[in-house]
């Protein structure tokens, strides 16, 4: 077995190296069907660069290693077409069985997300101890998604993650900035928000599993460190 430690300190040198900006504006389409530079087998056609990644393999690289988790947003709305490619590029994650065993619910409005908040605050108070300044539960992100899983399957919430997984890494890639959540479903779960968790009409069978705020940036977290040493190669 070998850690990979090396390997990842020069990888994640090059990705970062090759970061010249956050933001991908190559979006061409709002259906989420493949575009024209794709082969008939999905596949990506481009020229090799001299270090053996292609200009795509590079976007994609520098996208994923630079998302970081967003607790600080602008006052800005998300642009509906941004958002539709972003929902679409969720649904076309891959699922078990093509079962896509998940329901997705985007809140947008404004004044649906401040009475999340403020119920989230009295929550937070009543249930967690905190006496003051509670942070708004997306931190103030102008979208929240939620999303369930079908507790009748049980490879469902792998569908839901890597469902996520899409929102969050389209949204990068259009300069958009995400925070996974999984504290807020305890908190949707609880007697105090049963009004709101009403709200999203989930089927019978289908319980919240995390939400994902969206929206601008308006910090620029560094990266955590990450444990190497739990990749191994078994020979
Ligand atoms: C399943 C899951 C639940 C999470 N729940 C929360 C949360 O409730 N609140 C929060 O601020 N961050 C939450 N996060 C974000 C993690 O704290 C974050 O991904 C981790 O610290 C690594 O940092 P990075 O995303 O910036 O790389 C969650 C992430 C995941 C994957």
């Amino acid at each position: 077995m070998k850690t990979l430690s090396k390997f990842f300190l020069l990888a994640g040198v090059a990705a970062l190296c090759s970061c010249t900006s956050g933001h991908n504006t190559s979006d061409k389409s709002t259906t989420g069907q493949a575009s024209s530079e794709q082969s008939a087998s999905g596949a990506v056609s481009s020229e090799q660069g001299s270090n053996g990644q292609t200009a795509q393999s590079e976007q994609v690289i520098k996208t994923i290693m630079s998302r970081r988790s967003i607790r600080k947003y602008r006052n800005t709305p998300v642009e509906s077409e941004k958002l539709e490619q972003i929902l679409n590029c969720g649904i076309n994650a891959p699922s078990g069985m093509n079962k896509q065993s998940w329901e997705v619910r985007v809140i947008n409005s404004q004044k649906l997300l401040s009475e999340i908040d403020s119920t989230y605050a009295e929550f937070m108070k009543a249930n967690n101890g905190v006496s003051a300044n509670v942070k708004p539960a997306a931190y103030g992100a102008p979208t929240l998604i939620f999303i369930a899983h079908d507790t009748a399957y049980d490879l469902s919430q792998v569908d839901c993650g890597l469902l996520g997984a899409n929102i969050i890494l389209s949204a990068q890639s259009m300069g958009l900035g995400t925070c996974c959540l999984g504290g807020i479903v305890r908190f949707m779960n609880s007697p105090q928000a049963s009004s709101l968790l009403k709200r999203l009409e989930l089927p019978e069978g289908y319980n919240l599993l995390y939400a994902i705020a969206l929206g601008y940036p308006d910090e620029s977290p560094a990266a955590k460190a990450r444990k190497t040493e739990k990749i191994k190669f078994i020979e």
